[in-house]
Formats: C-alpha cells, structure tokens, sequence
C-alpha cells in the first residue's frame, strides 16, 4: 500500500516542473560538501527571525489529588517510560548520506524526467534540486517537532487531570529526541535547512495562544502530528537508505503512543462538551485541514529554482497527482477525529469535498501496531548478529570456566 502511495507521493514534488515553462532551474544555494555547516550558512532561504515567542492565554493548572488516574493513561505513560531511548546510540550516525540522492528514489519515477527543462540540467542540477527537496521536507519535520514538544510542555502545563501531565512528560522527552535526531540528519548529513512554513506556523500560533485546555491536544496531536506521521509513513516504506530508514521507523514508534494519547485523552474529554462547544472545535478542524491541504506545500523550493509562485501554485492546483498526494496526508487524521468524537455534519461534508471521507473507517490501531512492529523488527534485524557475538562470548566464558573447574 505504502509503496503505492510513494510512487504517487514522489512524483508530485516534481511534477511542479513538468507544467512549468521557466528555463533551466538556478540553483542558488551548494554548501561545500564535507565542510563544517554553521547555523547562518545552513538555510537555503534567509530566516525572519532566528526565535519566536507566543505569549500563554491557557491557565496553569495544579492537581493536588495524587491517587487518581484512568487505568489506560496510566499504563500509556508507563509504556512511555518503558520505551524511553538514546538517538546517539540507537541511530547509526555513521552511515553515509548522499546529500543529492538522501532518500534513495529510483530517478525514473520523477515525471520531470519526461520534460525538456529535466533533459537540460546536469546531474549536478539534479541531484542539487534533490537535495532541496529533502531539506525542505525534513525542515519541516524537525519544525514540527519543536512544536510538538512546546505542545506537550503545554499539556503539562495546562491540562486539569494528573495522569495527562504524567504521560505528557513522557512526551516531551520524545519529542525533544526528535528534534535531536531530525536537526542532525540536517546539519551533518542533507547541510541545508528551510525555515517554518508560514501556513505552519500560522496554524501553530492558532493553537499555542488559544486559551481552551484542549487546543494543544487538537490541533498538535491530532492535526499537525497526524499529518506528519502520514508523510513519516510514505518515507519510511519507500526510502532505501538505511539511514532515513532508521530514523524514521524510530520516531515514528513513539509517534504511535503519541496518537494514542490524544485519542483517550480528548475521547474522555469531548463526551462532557455541549453540541456548541463540539462545533466550536469541528470548525476548528475544518479551518486546519482545509489550511494544511491548501497551504503547507513546497513551493519555494522551485522558487529557488527560478520558477515563479505563480507557476508552482498553478500546477499544484491542477495536478491530479499533486491533489491525490494532499489527499494522502490525511489517512491519519480523519480516523482519529472520527474516534475522538467530531464527525458531525460539517466536518463529514468538509472531508467528502476533500475527498477524504472514506478514510475515516481506516484501523487505526493497526496502523500504530503495525508502526511500533516495524521498529522491533529493524531492532532484530540490526541487533541479531550482535545477539549472536554476545551469546557465543558467553558460551565460550562458561565453557572455559567449566574447563578450569575439571
Ligand atoms: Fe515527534
Ligand atoms: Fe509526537
């Protein structure tokens, strides 16, 4: 399935420039390879600002009741625990990264392979606009992630029930390993970053200064993160690099306990809402989908190319392929607002014209078991011959042990 919607997925960042009628593409930015990056040459476009604060309208909450807790958070946060890891030792940071050819896609697949502007750059170009593209998705992510941990902090911070905060705090260190992991795959492998999405940080700003306790839930855990574990989805299964193998297949392990998270916290939560306050938060939902099908895509990636907005944004929005790809990063979304309890009729019209609806019956438990499956099973397959040296080590001890004892 997965392998299916990579090939759609990877041909739409070039589709781009299939329609486009611009020259062959400029490339204005090439880091030396293997020369140390610092963080003011990283960026491929200028940043506004290096930082940015959203000053808090949520309260803070305290809970003095110390014995209460739903079974289920409980034992999600002791899961959170339990699974606790170290990005510099599980991740084999020495595995080399092509900064050109990052993700290992077959170059056929791309449709502008079929254009003339393709057929006029050198590999170089090539590989450069490859490049690129991989920075601005995996910018993205790390952003993202950022985000996710500001949010986590938030719940602990603002959400009234203890056991949320217990279990959030687990979150937050996951999410802190992820930023971790996804700024040095940046710096030191790709050596190109791209700053936030405005539409991203537009969406953001939305949630972070909201002052209801469940926005951060709402829109990070289940809009934002949501989104990004559909895209972590498509990477991991298509890449064949063992490097954004392992990293993605890792992050997104703890993702899984993330969504289920935010699924029991708000599935509680919403049953004691009014049908007003429900709307309230399904308008909400549709806003964001609507903005992040619409809004967070890479189009100044090819405007780094020399192609205009307007040439990228027209063929976005007239690309059949491009609009199936938007379609696919909602496979996670749709059925865990359904689960949580916003399907009313707005938001179910909102999602048949996006065209999205069916995906609401889609399994998503077994979408997360199959997530945290696939990390085990990267662990026994990396680790078994390392079992196997250890086990014989050790065979060989008691062995020579037994020897001394006759
Ligand atoms: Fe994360
Ligand atoms: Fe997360």
């Amino acid at each position: 399935m997965y392998a299916f919607l990579w090939l759609v997925a990877s041909a739409l960042l070039f589709a781009h420039l299939r329609a486009s009628t611009s020259a062959v593409p400029a490339i204005i930015t090439d880091c030396a390879k293997g020369e140390p990056v610092t963080r003011n040459e990283v960026y491929a476009r200028p940043l506004k600002h290096s930082s940015w604060s959203v000053p808090p309208k949520a309260e803070t909450a305290f809970n003095w009741t110390y014995d209460e807790g739903r079974e289920r958070l409980l034992a999600l946060y002791q899961k959170g625990k339990d699974k606790q890891w170290d990005a510099a030792k599980r991740i084999d940071w020495d595995l080399e990264v092509d900064p050109g050819d990052a993700l290992g896609m077959p170059e056929g697949m791309d449709p502008i392979t079929e254009t003339p502007q393709w057929r006029r750059m050198s590999a170089a170009e090539r590989a450069e606009l490859s490049r690129h593209n991989a920075s601005w998705t995996f910018s993205q992510f790390l952003h993202g992630e950022q985000a996710a941990m500001i949010c986590a902090a938030r719940i602990v911070e603002v959400a009234p029930d203890l056991d949320s905060k217990y279990y959030s705090a687990t979150q937050v260190m996951d999410e802190a390993r992820h930023v971790e992991i996804y700024s040095k795959f940046l710096y030191d492998k790709i050596e190109m970053m791209y700053p936030i999405k405005d539409s991203l940080q537009s969406l953001l700003h939305d949630v972070l200064s909201d002052a209801r306790w469940d926005m951060p839930y709402l829109g990070m855990q289940v809009l934002i993160e949501g989104m990004a574990l559909a895209a972590f989805g498509l990477l991991r299964d298509a890449t064949t690099k063992p490097l954004p193998k392992q990293i993605l297949t890792y992050v997104m392990q703890d993702e899984a306990r993330h969504v289920a998270f935010g699924r029991m916290a708000l599935r509680d939560y919403y049953r004691q809402l009014s049908e007003a306050e429900i709307r309230d938060r399904e308008e909400f939902v549709v806003e964001g989908c609507y903005l992040m099908r619409d809004r967070i895509r890479g189009t100044e990636v090819l405007t780094n190319f020399g192609f205009s907005r307007a040439e990228a944004e027209e063929f976005e929005n007239s690309s059949e392929l491009y609009q199936a790809f938007q379609q696919l990063l909602f496979s996670r979304i749709v059925p865990c607002v359904k689960d949580i309890g916003l399907w009313g009729v707005r938001l179910q019209q909102a999602y048949v014209d996006m065209g999205v609806f069916e995906m609401g019956d889609s399994n998503l438990d077994l979408l997360m078991k199959q997530d945290e499956q696939l990390a085990e099973q990267l662990d026994a397959q990396r680790f078994a011959a390392e079992e196997c040296a250890r086990i014989s080590e050790v065979d060989a001890t008691i062995a020579a042990g037994a020897g001394t004892a006759d």
